[in-house]
């Protein structure tokens, strides 16, 4: 078997985990972008024996999403848009002037996968790490103080005009749960128009204590997430790890556990309804309209 797959955010938490687990792999190589030379090193010592390429890709400045795909010419067999930012007390702008979840979660993996399709196989699997955030009625997110996606124009979107939010804590909430909504809507939308035989879906990983994701928090919090929650959310329903929830993901893009396709799946293999904006197909249009603009903007 010789394979490519490319895997955003694979420096820690999930990614790391999933770039483990199919670092064993035999004939597998892994493109594994960071966001610059002490990352790659890490990277590379903490995969001794894998196949692997580093290449350099800021997904928080378009410029850089947009020279990076170039610098590929292997055909890939999977890719998973997998890198993820979580901002906390204060509304955080990329050097684009978006919103940083938006930028980061949504926009950037957009153009990349944009970018990307002409090396994409036939047969490619594409996934998104979404996340149960993105629906108002899971349990777990809305104890961490999350509503759910909020379906806004992508204009709004894109500046973190939240007019319900009372607060910046509450915004980079209600900003983050959306860009995972998207991330779940892409995934449909590529689907729906695939004619041929490539895959996508959107994968919710469960909550994961002790990742990076809480890096923009506080001291407190992140000591709280890294050492408490880890204990503590072995004994809530609906939790896991980076590496539980490494597990399925690296069977779905190996291949060897097949989805319909745009299905919305959980690191349990439960595939939940996802939650939709009310006019999905009108809305996705419009989202994927604004999202091309910065392919070439
Ligand atoms: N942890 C959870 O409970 C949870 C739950 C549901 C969904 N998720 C999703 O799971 C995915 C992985 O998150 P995680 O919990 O594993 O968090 P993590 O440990 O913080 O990993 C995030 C990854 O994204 C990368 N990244 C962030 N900003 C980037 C940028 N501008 N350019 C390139 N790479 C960037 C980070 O790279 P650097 O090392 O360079 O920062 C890191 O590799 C995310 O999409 C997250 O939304 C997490």
């Amino acid at each position: 078997m010789h394979k490519t797959i490319l895997i955003t955010g694979a420096t820690s938490g999930l990614g790391l985990a999933l770039a483990q687990r199919l670092s064993t792999q035999p004939g597998l190589h892994l493109v594994l972008p960071v966001r610059n030379a002490q990352r790659a090193e890490q990277l590379r010592a903490a995969l001794p024996h894998a196949s692997l390429s580093t290449p350099l890709l800021d997904l928080a400045r378009l410029d850089s999403v947009r020279s990076f795909a170039p610098q590929l010419s292997a055909p890939l067999d999977a890719v998973m848009f997998n890198a993820g930012v979580q901002s906390a007390d204060a509304v955080i702008r990329t050097a684009d002037g978006l919103e940083q979840s938006f930028a980061v979660n949504h926009l950037s993996h957009h153009v990349l996968l944009r970018a990307l399709e002409p090396l994409l196989q036939p047969d490619a699997i594409v996934g998104w790490t979404a996340s149960g955030t993105h629906d108002p009625k899971d349990r777990v997110a809305k104890n961490f103080g999350f509503l759910g996606a909020h379906y806004l124009a992508p204009e709004a979107l894109a500046q973190g005009q939240y007019a319900s939010a009372p607060n910046a804590a509450q915004i980079n909430r209600d900003a983050y749960a959306s860009s995972k909504g998207l991330n779940v809507l892409s995934a449909r939308h590529f689907a729906a128009r695939e004619l041929g035989q490539r895959r996508y879906f959107s994968y919710d990983p469960g909550l994961m204590a002790g990742t990076g994701l809480a890096r923009e928090q506080g001291v407190l919090v992140n000591l709280v997430w890294k050492y408490v929650m880890p204990v503590v959310s072995k004994m809530l329903k609906g939790t896991s790890t980076p590496q539980g929830s490494a597990q399925l993901l690296a069977r779905i893009l190996l291949g060897q556990h097949a989805l319909p396709n745009g299905a919305y799946v959980e690191f349990s293999g439960t595939q939940n309804p996802p939650y939709l904006p009310a006019q999905e197909s009108i809305y996705t249009e419009q989202l994927m309209a604004f999202s091309d603009r910065y392919i070439f903007a």
